[in-house]
């Protein structure tokens, strides 16, 4: 999963909705002093260019990505910035690491936990990752029909033999089968401890400015297009590219020298969540 070449061309949708919330919790986010955390920083783009510039001046950035190419290239990418540095960590494990516990001032995640199956677990790992008195601002995908147009792509018998069924299942977000997703977060803030300074759920929509860049976006993000076969890879790339833009709005567009093309319409939810560490209550792992 992740193609991190293609996901820095192709991530403007992402890029643009860090920078919106980034924009709004401003004041907040200059208030974020010491050691801080992003999590799922991916190729460092959004740590380095939009979170830094907006912490206090003394905070110091850690990123965090599972995948070790990520945090490589991060490393590579950004090894001037004396206030940042990149490791790697997997915020859904079942153990953090130890000396990992209670270390953060402050925590951020942008666009990381759809990606993990047990959401829970991951924010009761981002609860022991901040100390008390802690804060965290975390956005995330709730909702994109794209996932549906996954499940059947995946059901098709030319590609079923290399996804296993409970693989296909782990990336369709927990949320994105909430009726309410933003009832659902709440209950699971409140149960982990978290005290709930902000939490919504948000419609967005990202035009596409034609199938093209569609494709190379899904390319991008797709987990499982690095399992099928090359013989096959083409057919699938067009069969996903097809089953989402049919359930999208597409329409016309005229380019420069007057061709015609297809821009597409994505329309989304995302939840955005901005949480405290109260001081009193302790974790078992504290
Ligand atoms: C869509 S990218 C977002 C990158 C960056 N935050 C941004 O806004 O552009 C999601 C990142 O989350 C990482 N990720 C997925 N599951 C993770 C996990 N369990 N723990 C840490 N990172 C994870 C992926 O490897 C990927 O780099």
């Amino acid at each position: 999963m992740f193609m991190i070449d293609e996901y820095v061309n192709a991530s403007k949708c992402q890029y643009r909705d860090a920078l919106d919330v980034i924009e709004e919790f401003e004041k907040e986010m200059l208030e974020m002093n010491g050691k801080c955390i992003d999590i799922g920083c991916g190729p460092g783009d959004v740590t380095k260019r939009l979170i830094l510039p907006k912490l206090s001046p003394e905070a110091e950035l850690v990123g965090a990505d599972i995948l070790k190419s990520m945090v490589d290239h991060a490393r590579q990418k950004y090894r001037d910035e004396k206030r940042l540095s990149f490791f790697q960590l997997d915020i859904e494990a079942v153990d953090l690491p130890n000396d990992q516990l209670g270390q953060y001032t402050n925590a951020l995640s942008f666009y990381c936990l759809h990606w993990c199956h047990n959401t829970w677990r991951a924010f009761d790992n981002i609860y022991k990752l901040l100390r008390p008195g802690g804060k965290a601002l975390i956005m995330f995908l709730a909702w994109n029909d794209g996932f549906d147009a996954y499940t059947k792509v995946y059901e098709n018998p030319r590609f079923k033999p290399y996804i296993p069924p409970e693989d296909a299942d782990r990336f369709v977000p927990f949320f994105h089968r909430c009726k309410d997703s933003r009832a659902a977060l709440r209950k699971m803030l409140d149960a982990i401890g978290f005290e709930i300074l902000h939490c919504s759920r948000r419609e967005k929509s990202f035009v596409y400015q034609n199938v093209q860049i569609l494709k190379s976006h899904i390319i991008a993000v797709n987990p499982f297009i690095s399992r099928i076969p090359d013989h096959l890879k083409e057919e699938f790339e067009d069969v996903i590219v097809h089953e989402i833009t049919s359930r999208k709005i597409s329409f016309p567009n005229k380019k420069a020298n007057g061709q015609q093309e297809y821009s597409i319409l994505d329309r989304y939810h995302i939840l955005v969540a901005y949480l405290r560490k109260p001081e009193g209550r302790v974790s078992e792992q504290d």
